[in-house]
C-alpha cells in the first residue's frame, strides 16, 4: 500500500543487514522487511531465526569479519541492492590495559567486516548500476572515546572508507553513507551500563544535547531514508543520530 511506503519505490530490492539479529540491526531489519527481501547476517543464529520468523526475513549465520564466509553468503544469497554494515563490538578499557589480541578482534569486527561485505557486494551493484552501502559507525569515531580508543579508531576507519567508496562508485549510481549513532538503547549499551553502572549511563545521556538515550528505531529511520530513492543525491556523508552529541554537546 502506498501509504506504508514513505520513501518511495522500495519493493523488490534486496538488502543484507549485518548484525541484524538484535539491537540497531534488528530495528533496521524490521523497518526494511515489510518492503524488501532481507538477509539477517549474524553470528547469533537463534536470535536471527526468531526475528526471521517475525519478519519473513532470511538468515545467514556467519562471522562477517571472515571475508571467505562473507563471499560465500553473498554468492549464495545475493546479489544485494542494499548492504547495511551494522555488526560491531565494543570494549571498555583504557588503551594501556588492552592487548594486541583485543585490537585485532575490534578492528576485525568493526572495520574488516565492512571491507569484506562491501568488497563482496560491489561487483553486482556496479553491474546493476545501482547500490546503497550504509555503514554504521559511531560518534566515538568523530569525538574519540575515553576507554574506547581502538573502537574509535576502527569506527573512524569506517568513515574514511565510506567516503572513498562513495568517490569510487558514484559513476555506477552507487551511494555510500555512514550513520553515527550516539548512545542507543540496545543490548550492547545495556552490557556497558551493567558493568559501569548509573555513572556511565549519566555520562552517556549527559553527552547528548537532548539529554536522553536514542532508540534503535531512530537509527533504523535514518537507514531506511539512506536506502531510499529520496536519498539518491546524498553520498559520502556521515549522519549523526546522536541527540546532538556530534556537535560537541
Ligand atoms: N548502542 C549504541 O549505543 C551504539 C552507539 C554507537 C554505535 N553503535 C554501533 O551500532 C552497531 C550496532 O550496535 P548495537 O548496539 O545494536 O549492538 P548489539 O551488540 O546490541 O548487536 C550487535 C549484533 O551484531 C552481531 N555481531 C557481532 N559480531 C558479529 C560478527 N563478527 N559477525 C556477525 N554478527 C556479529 C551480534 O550477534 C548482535 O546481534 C555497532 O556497529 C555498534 O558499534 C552502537
Amino acid at each position: 500500500m502506498a501509504g506504508t511506503l514513505p520513501f518511495g519505490r522500495l519493493d523488490g530490492r534486496r538488502a543484507f543487514v549485518s548484525g541484524g539479529a538484535r539491537g540497531i540491526g534488528a530495528a533496521i531489519v524490521r523497518s526494511f522487511a515489510a518492503r524488501r527481501w532481507v538477509v539477517i547476517a549474524d553470528l547469533d543464529v537463534a536470535a536471527a531465526s526468531e526475528l526471521a520468523r517475525e519478519t519473513g526475513a532470511h538468515v545467514a549465520g556467519l562471522d562477517v569479519s571472515d571475508a571467505t564466509a562473507v563471499q560465500t553468503v553473498m554468492a549464495q544469497d545475493g546479489p544485494f541492492d542494499i548492504v547495511v554494515n551494522n555488526a560491531g563490538i565494543d570494549q571498555h578499557a583504557f588503551f594501556t590495559d588492552t592487548s594486541v589480541e583485543d585490537w585485532s578482534r575490534l578492528i576485525a569486527v568493526n572495520l574488516t567486516s565492512v571491507l569484506a561485505c562491501t568488497h563482496a557486494a560491489l561487483p553486482a551493484m556496479q553491474a546493476a548500476r545501482f547500490g546503497r552501502i550504509i555503514n554504521v559507525t559511531s560518534e566515538a569515531a568523530r569525538l574519540g572515546s575515553r576507554g574506547g580508543a581502538v573502537y574509535s579508531a576502527a569506527k573512524g576507519g569506517v568513515i574514511s572508507f565510506t567516503r572513498s567508496i562513495a568517490r569510487e562508485n558514484a559513476r555506477y549510481g552507487i551511494t555510500a553513507n555512514a550513520i553515527a549513532p550516539g548512545p542507543i538503547r540496545t543490548p550492547m549499551l545495556e552490557q556497558a551500563v551493567a558493568k559501569g553502572g548509573d555513572k556511565i549511563l549519566q555520562a552517556m545521556t549527559g553527552a547528548t544535547l537532548l539529554g536522553r538515550l536514542g532508540e534503535p528505531e531512530e537509527v533504523a529511520a535514518a537507514a531506511l531514508f539512506l536506502a531510499s530513492d529520496q536519498a539518491a543525491y546524498i553520498t559520502g556523508e556521515t549522519l549523526g543520530v546522536s541527540g546532538g552529541m556530534g556537535i560537541g554537546g
